[in-house]
């Protein structure tokens, strides 16, 4: 990678993924772009290039890559599961479409490409326990269809036509930075906001729901690591599992209790995000990952809870207020 182009740079993962290159790669060669409406601020802005690219529209990709050069594309944009329940076809638009529009420049301009696929491509006949790497992706929600189509896709641009696509399935992502918006699993990322404001929790999930979730520096690692893997050792390529921890909500709410005691939650279930949190796998099988390019995560549930409620209270309120 020497110049890369971010689509979706002020979104959850993309804001931190940004700051991440560019403190790996030189600032100036890490493009952040995004769309109108959602333009980067504060440090994001300031420390280095931006440019609007909206991924439906294959012109502003293409004049991006060539004004700076880009040999490599993270492509975030993304819709989540619940919302994109809500707007199937948006889904659909941005996940396929977007893709497709990225492959396209990619192969024209010689580009890697990065798309994230996730624990959303499996579905209610998949084995749910240590999901294997190659295993049934029959998913039943629109997400998991265009990420399924997407893995399909880019490995298809590897094979026909040499693009140096990569991924990996991500898990519910956890960070407090950039609150995501629309998953089925950011009910944990909630449930860490409502415990430092000292707010009661509404939990959307019920007990006993497992799904594997990560904390968000192991999902950067894990992005700019399998772009940078070599490509001799990758026996897969769209999409490898990853995974560092899977819990129910009873898990992380006991955990967060034991560092806010006074922290109370009751269950109140959404049948729409329960439906899809039922179909999704308990935890996945990651060995492949971990053979084809040395994956390995570094943080547990109560090395992120502690870091989450740490940097949580940075961030909303002063530090005294717990003991961690
Ligand atoms: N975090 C995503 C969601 O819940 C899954 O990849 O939609």
């Amino acid at each position: 990678m020497k110049n890369i182009l971010i689509i979706g740079a002020t979104g959850q993962i993309g804001s931190e993924l940004t700051m991440k290159l560019r403190s790996l790669y030189p600032n100036g060669n890490v493009v952040a772009g995004y769309i109108p409406g959602a333009e980067p601020k504060g440090e994001l802005k300031e420390s280095g290039p931006s440019a609007i690219v909206n991924i439906t529209n294959p012109q502003q990709i293409a004049e991006a890559v060539d004004k700076y050069d880009i040999d490599t594309i993270y492509n975030l944009a993304a819709v989540l599961s619940a919302v994109a329940e809500a707007k199937p076809q948006l889904a659909w638009n941005i996940g396929v479409g977007g893709l497709y529009n990225v492959l396209e420049v990619a192969r024209e301009k010689n580009c890697a490409v990065f798309t994230p696929s996730s624990i959303g491509s499996f579905g209610p006949g998949t084995p749910k326990v240590l999901t294997p790497q190659d295993t049934i992706q029959r998913p039943n929600t629109i997400y998991g269809v265009t990420k399924v189509t997407g893995e399909l896709l880019s490995d298809y641009y590897a094979k026909r036509f040499g693009v140096d696509t990569r991924s990996v399935r991500f898990p519910g992502l956890i960070s407090y930075v950039t609150p995501p918006g629309g998953g089925t699993t950011d009910y944990a990322v909630d449930m860490y906001y409502s415990a430092v404001k000292g707010e009661k929790f509404y939990c959307p999930i019920k007990p006993g729901t497992f799904m594997d979730m990560m904390y968000m520096p192991d999902a950067l690692r894990a992005a700019v690591e399998i772009m940078e893997a070599d490509p001799k050792r990758l026996i897969h390529r769209n999409s490898f599992n990853i995974a560092s921890m899977s819990f129910d909500p009873e898990m992380i709410f006991s955990k967060i209790k034991e560092y806010v005691p006074e922290f109370e939650m009751e269950y109140k279930p959404d049948p729409l995000r329960q439906s899809i949190a039922d179909s999704w796998p308990d935890s996945l099988d990651d060995s492949c990952a971990r053979y084809e390019w040395d994956w390995k995560p570094e943080y547990d549930l109560d090395g992120m809870t502690k870091d989450m409620l740490k940097n949580l209270c940075v961030k909303l309120k002063p530090m005294e207020t717990y003991s961690i």
